[in-house]
């Protein structure tokens, strides 16, 4: 009974060591590609359909494969552009232009410009569709209102006056758009099929919003904003949840629904990483690395990597006699950064690299002298797995805890091996990934251990 209990607490220490060695953040600059190319930057786009990114260069919009860090394609010709807008269902996109406060709609297959549409609105800078009621909104930093666009037709709505200057906005896919209004801590709903505003609410204490995400199942939006702190706000009864610190000079964020991961990218070289442990409850994992400027970004929805854009910033001459020197991008500097969550490989069929100068663990753990190949596995599981799933893969008390269903369940029968195989080496929710620490045969050795469990 006595060697029971200290069993028991011996391996409840383990998991709670373990839990901590497995945090599943530890997101870091997996590659860097650099794009070079004229002008500046601002919003980029993840086309999950086509595995494409579009970037917005101040005059143009870069297409490109960021898997590989090759350019696509170009949209000329779109002066001032900050944000790109993708209409799957049908077939176009739309980018804001700042500059002549129009909007170019494009063909998401050509990428050939199809139409330009005229708004009445100043520096249309954060764009979006909504597809519920199929209609493009852009928001208009100067004249401090937002434009609705029939999206099918193309023609102007109208007009919707806004509190102050309006910075990123979101849909939620049922009818409502929101969106930050910068200059008053706010946040502000619109009616999407009304054009009109219902109701604004304060982000108090955060100030100064610019970036917006939202977790559409649980209804929480996510504003980054510059005194560094991330706004959480239940999206229906206006209340600010949490306030998680995060970088400085945040421009966007992002959330990941599989992952339960809330992220802000800072133009301070960092992308702080917030964890949704309940609808009510977030806790910053980490400050990732990036590279200073890389204050936008968009989430790759398809392999949950985060691409952000930056470039070497250098001093220029002033424009004019008396005035500050400018800050000017170093030319062919522009680079795309591929980041991920340390495990879980950014790109199928980008070149492997082994871990420098580490054996996985198992390897060393496993016993050597095994007779067989199944007694290594089932030591391999007992070492690694365990914990979690149990000895007889019904799941452990802590490993419940976090979500873990019996192997044998009705659910868990329904899963290919592949499936199986993919969520152990790349991690699933509260699984951790074990790519780094597990080669590939001992993951198929695993998954085939675990389908004899009865
Ligand atoms: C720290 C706890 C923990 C450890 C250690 C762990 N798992 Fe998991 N595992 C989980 C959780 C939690 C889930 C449920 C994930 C979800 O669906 O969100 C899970 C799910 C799985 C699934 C998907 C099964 C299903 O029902 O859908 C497989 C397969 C799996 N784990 C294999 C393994 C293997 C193999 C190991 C050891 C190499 C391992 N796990 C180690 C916590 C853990």
């Amino acid at each position: 009974m006595r060697k029971q209990i200290i069993i028991f607490l011996a391996l409840a220490c383990m998991c709670v060591g373990s839990m901590k060695a497995f945090a599943p953040a530890q997101y870091q600059v997996k590659q860097k590609y650099v794009l070079g190319g004229e002008g500046g930057w601002d919003y980029l786009t993840f086309d999950s359909a086509g595995k494409r990114l579009f970037i917005s260069r101040g005059t143009h919009v870069m297409v490109v494969d960021p898997y590989k860090g090759t350019v696509l394609g170009d949209i000329p010709d779109t002066p001032g552009v900050h944000g790109i807008a993708l209409a799957q269902e049908l077939g176009k996109g739309f980018t804001s232009n700042g500059r002549d406060n129009t909007i170019t709609v494009f063909d998401l297959k050509t990428l050939k410009e199809t139409a330009r549409i005229k708004i009445e609105g100043e520096n249309p800078d954060a764009i979006l569709y909504d597809a519920s009621s199929k209609r493009v909104f852009t928001f208009n930093g100067r004249s401090k209102n937002a434009t609705a666009v029939d999206a099918t037709t193309g023609t102007v709505i109208g007009n919707i006056p806004l509190d102050g200057k309006p910075e990123f906005g979101v849909a939620d896919g049922k009818g409502m758009v929101f969106v930050n209004i910068e200059d008053k801590s706010e946040v502000t709903s619109i009616d999407a099929k009304k054009a009109a505003v219902v109701k604004s609410w304060p982000l108090a204490p955060c100030e100064e919003p610019s970036g917006l995400a939202m977790d559409l199942k649980n209804r929480r939006l996510f504003s980054g904003c510059h005194n560094k702190m991330m706004a959480v706000m239940d999206a229906d009864t206006g209340k600010v949840i949490a306030t998680p610190a995060i970088g400085e000079g945040v421009d966007a964020n992002a959330f990941d629904a599989e992952k339960q991961l809330a992220f802000s990218s800072n133009g301070d070289g960092t992308l702080t990483v917030v964890h949704e442990d309940s609808p009510d409850k977030f806790s910053v994992l980490e400050n990732a690395e990036t590279q200073k400027f890389a204050r936008t970004m968009a989430l790759d929805t398809t392999n949950h990597d985060v691409y952000l854009v930056t470039a070497e910033i250098e001093m220029a001459p002033p424009a004019k006699e008396g005035e500050r020197p400018r800050r000017t991008m170093k030319p062919g500097t522009f680079t795309l950064l591929v980041v991920g969550s340390a495990g879980a490989p950014a790109m199928k069929d980008a070149p492997k690299e082994a871990p420098k100068g580490k054996k996985p663990a198992a390897a060393v753990e496993a016993p050597k002298d095994s007779a067989t190949k199944d007694s290594a596995t089932q030591a391999l599981y007992k070492s690694k797995c365990q914990i979690c799933h149990g000895a007889d893969g019904a799941g452990s008390a802590a490993g419940k805890k976090l979500g873990a269903k019996a192997f044998t369940s009705a659910e868990a029968a329904k899963e290919s091996d592949s499936e199986m195989f993919d969520i152990t080496k790349k991690g699933k929710g509260k699984m951790p990934s074990f790519d780094k620490k597990l080669t590939d045969d001992q993951i198929k050795a695993l998954v085939k251990y675990i389908r004899s469990l009865k």
